[in-house]
Order: C-alpha cells, then sequence, then structure tokens
C-alpha cells in the first residue's frame, strides 16, 4: 500500500498527503468552437454580428426585450443541434486520475453533456431561465424558445439566466478558492479580456503548474504559463494523456 502511494506520488497524481491533485481548468468560447459555436472576439465572432448594448445588458433587457430574447433562443435553438468536441471529452478522462473542477465563461451546456461532473458557470447557463425580479427564481428550459409573456411563480417575466455585461458575476467568489487550492490549472479557449473572469489565474498559487491552450496563446504573458497554441479540440487530449502517464 505504501509502496502504492509512493509511487502515485512520484507519478505525480498524489500530493504530498496522498490526495488526488487538484486541477481546476478556465475554460472559454474557444472550448466549444470545433463544437460549432461561434467565439465573441475571433473574426466573423458574435459581437461583430451584434452589437452588446442591443442584446446583452440591462439596458438592452429594458429597451427591446423582444431582441435579446430573440438572441438567445437563435443562441439556445443552435446549442440543441450541437455536440461536445475532443476537448470536452478530453477532460472527462482527466476526471479519472484527479481531483477536477471545471470553471467556465461558457454559457453552453457541452462540459455537463460531455461527463464532466463538477462544472461551474461564471456567466450563467443558456439553459436556464430566472425572474427579471428575483434572481434565485431560476427554472431549467427543455425548449429553446422563451416569449414575452413567460413568467415565474413571482407572476414577472422570465429573462435568460445570463451574466450580461455590467451586471455582477456571483460565482466569482466561489470560484476562487478553487483556483487557490489547485495544484495544476490549465485555461483553455479564453482571450484573458473580460474580467472579473480574467482575473482568476491571479488567485494561483506560486507553486500551481499553469498551461493555456489557445491559437492565439503567445499574445498573453504571465509568470510560469505554458503556453500551447493549439485548437482545444487537439492541444487538450494531449496534455491529458500527459497528465495520465
Ligand atoms: N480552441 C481553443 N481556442 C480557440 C479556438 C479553438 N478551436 N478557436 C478560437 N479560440 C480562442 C481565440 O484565440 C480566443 O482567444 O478562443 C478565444 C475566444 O475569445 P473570446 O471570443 O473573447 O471569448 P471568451 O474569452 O470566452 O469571452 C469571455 O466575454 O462576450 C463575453 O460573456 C461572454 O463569456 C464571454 C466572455
Amino acid at each position: 500500500m505504501l509502496i502504492n502511494v509512493v509511487f502515485l506520488y512520484r507519478k505525480k497524481r498524489l500530493n504530498m498527503v496522498g490526495k488526488m491533485r487538484k486541477v481546476v481548468i478556465l475554460s472559454g468560447a474557444g472550448m466549444s468552437a470545433e463544437s460549432g459555436i461561434m467565439t465573441f472576439r475571433d473574426m466573423g465572432g458574435i459581437w461583430e454580428q451584434y452589437n452588446i448594448e442591443e442584446v446583452a445588458s440591462p439596458i438592452a433587457w429594458q429597451n427591446s426585450p423582444q431582441l435579446v430574447l430573440d438572441f438567445y433562443n437563435q443562441r439556445r435553438k443552435q446549442l440543441m443541434e450541437v455536440e461536445p468536441n475532443t476537448g470536452h471529452l478530453a477532460l472527462v478522462d482527466l476526471e479519472q486520475r484527479y481531483e477536477l473542477q471545471i470553471i467556465t465563461q461558457n454559457v453552453d451546456n457541452l462540459h455537463e453533456r460531455a461527463g464532466s461532473s463538477k462544472v461551474m458557470h461564471l456567466h450563467g447557463e443558456l439553459m436556464k431561465v430566472r425572474s427579471e425580479v428575483n434572481e434565485k427564481l431560476v427554472y431549467e428550459l427543455d425548449h429553446w424558445e422563451l416569449k414575452l409573456g413567460d413568467k415565474a411563480e413571482d407572476g414577472n417575466q422570465l429573462r435568460p439566466h445570463i451574466v450580461w455585461f455590467g451586471e455582477s458575476v456571483p460565482m466569482l467568489e466561489k470560484a476562487i478558492p478553487f483556483v487557490q487550492e489547485a495544484d495544476i490549472i490549465i485555461i483553455v479557449g479564453t482571450s484573458m479580456q473580460v474580467y472579473p473572469a480574467a482575473s482568476l489565474i491571479s488567485y494561483s498559487k506560486t507553486s500551481a503548474e499553469l498551461f493555456y491552450i489557445d491559437p492565439n496563446a503567445e499574445d498573453y504573458h504571465y509568470p510560469n504559463l505554458k503556453t500551447i497554441t493549439q485548437k482545444a479540440g487537439e492541444g487538450l487530449p494531449l496534455l491529458v494523456k500527459q497528465l495520465l502517464k
């Protein structure tokens, strides 16, 4: 038994006290790009096609709720037509041998549909809606269309359960301790431009191993960060294979 623990510790799968090493995944839109979901800021991205102020802000909801509903209904419809990719699936394998927490900026449910068990959404979830007055009244949606007149139990209009620009990110406080305790942090497919999500890396402990998988990873600099300029669907399976060796 002792030999086993030492062997696994040497194999970097257990930490000093023989516990599974902790891995945190910080994922963004690039994680789902190979599933066919457009990112926001790449060429031809969502924010080139839509104006944030018109579809993803409290002002937009106030001024033109139908435009906002149409925007998220279209994205929900598309989400129901796509599948997780090899990057999502590789993380399920990693969960077998490491204590894994996914902290995603994505509102899609592809991590969960791939089989990942611990997924925290910083910016909300497309397949959920909530009362526009009481943010605690949250419901699952099993179809793509949310309409004006769809009400919550408090009698108020339902809105997408999404963190819009200018709104606070309530999950951040829950995410920070996971990053602080992580032995390994893997950033995947995010431009690291949107705060406070992009600040999470700064909570990592100095001994943590840091990886960044993104075709444009070179543009971002952080101490001891190993950059992998590959797509998620290629770079993640390779890194996971290495970590499972
Ligand atoms: N694999 C990995 N990374 C990819 C891939 C891919 N196949 N394709 C593109 N990328 C990278 C791009 O190089 C870019 O760095 O994904 C990143 C996408 O960046 P953004 O479009 O800015 O998306 P993200 O960082 O997730 O945006 C953050 O902004 O719009 C808001 O709330 C929205 O959660 C979102 C937040």
